[in-house]
């Protein structure tokens, strides 16, 4: 069954690629219609009996639909990083995919003709499609959406050489432990620091592939990982990442600039003495509120903008 399972997630990641490969407007909850990929429906028809059999079998629904909603987070945050799902939000988003599993199952024991299973896979996944839109208009942050298709909200990640330069980082002068948060599904940073023999750990909402130094995580919720280490962080980075964030929920109407707030002092609280947290873009509005005894901040700009990154140095 584990060939199966595999299968089945490949036909599910190449209808994932399909369609996130379309215009960013084909995919905005006014106009989204998802599409079959070619070669789905005769993959599905052909392998019909497997299918069948694998998704009766114990446990393997529910891992089906858990990794269809997790497809789906992942593609939402990425098309728009400000949207942050609620549990309530997830926990649709869930209920939407046993429901379009479970129509999925009840067409592929029932049809036995080929061109008939083709129009009905057709016809579920435009129902699927047109409750996503709902869906996507009633979650918690869907204000955030901008109205026009085509207005583009861009979330990258960036080589370490890159990240490293925007935020005046010397390796020579780097202190251990280091923690990136927001570090990016793949971690590009922390894999170059490790490589070169830095101990380095890296969170994310969204991780590739978890191990024991990429952790997925939010940055609103760190309590366990800031505690690492008695003596607290010799470095921590954020890039394009907590910050940003921070910025957004501060000019927000509904925007919780206090728990980024919260979270930003826990970060600087778990430094060690002489540790520094860099950051890009700056925050002013914070930065000038720190205790100049406890905290040295200095801010390099970055070239001709009014951006800058910091440093803040804890100084006891
Ligand atoms: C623009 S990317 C930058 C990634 C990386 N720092 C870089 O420069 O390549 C922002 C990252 O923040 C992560 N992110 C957004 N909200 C988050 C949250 N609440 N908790 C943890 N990570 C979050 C996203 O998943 C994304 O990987």
């Amino acid at each position: 069954m584990v060939a199966v399972e595999e299968f089945v997630k490949k036909l599910v990641d190449l209808q994932y690629q399909m369609n996130c490969s379309r215009a960013y407007w084909e995919l905005h909850p006014h106009t989204l219609q998802l599409r079959l990929s070619p070669n789905l429906p005769d993959q599905i028809c052909r392998n019909k009996k497997n299918i069948l059999k694998y998704i009766s079998e114990e446990g393997n629904c529910e891992k089906l639909v858990s990794y269809l909603t997790t497809r789906t987070i992942q593609v939402i945050y990425h098309l728009n990083q400000f949207i942050n799902l609620s549990i309530f939000d997830k926990a649709a988003l869930h209920q939407e995919y046993s429901l379009f599993i479970n129509q999925l199952y009840n067409l592929l024991s029932q049809s036995n003709q080929v061109t008939k299973l083709k129009d009905e896979l057709h016809r579920i996944l435009s129902e699927h499609s047109s409750r996503l839109r709902s869906y996507l208009q009633q979650i918690q942050d869907r204000e955030i959406i901008p109205d026009d298709p085509q207005q583009l909200i861009v979330c990258s990640q960036y080589s370490p050489e890159f990240q490293l330069q925007m935020l005046g980082i010397d390796l020579t002068e780097l202190w251990e432990p280091v923690l990136d948060i927001g570090c990016g599904t793949s971690g590009n940073l922390v894999t170059y620091l490790r490589n070169q023999g830095f101990q380095a750990y890296g969170i994310d909402r969204n991780i590739e592939k978890a191990d024991s130094y990429l952790k997925e995580a939010d940055w609103l919720e760190l309590t366990d990982i800031l505690q690492y280490g008695r003596s607290g962080w010799g470095t921590i980075i954020s890039h394009m990442a907590f910050t940003n964030h921070f910025i957004h929920h501060h000019m927000r109407i509904d925007g919780v600039p206090e728990k980024y707030a919260k979270a930003y002092m826990s970060f600087l609280l778990s430094l060690r003495k002489g540790g520094s947290f860099f950051y890009a873009p700056g925050l002013p509005f914070i930065e000038d509120l720190l205790s100049e005894q406890q905290y040295e901040v200095k801010r390099k700009s970055i070239k001709t903008h009014t951006l800058y990154s910091t440093q803040i140095i804890k100084l006891h």
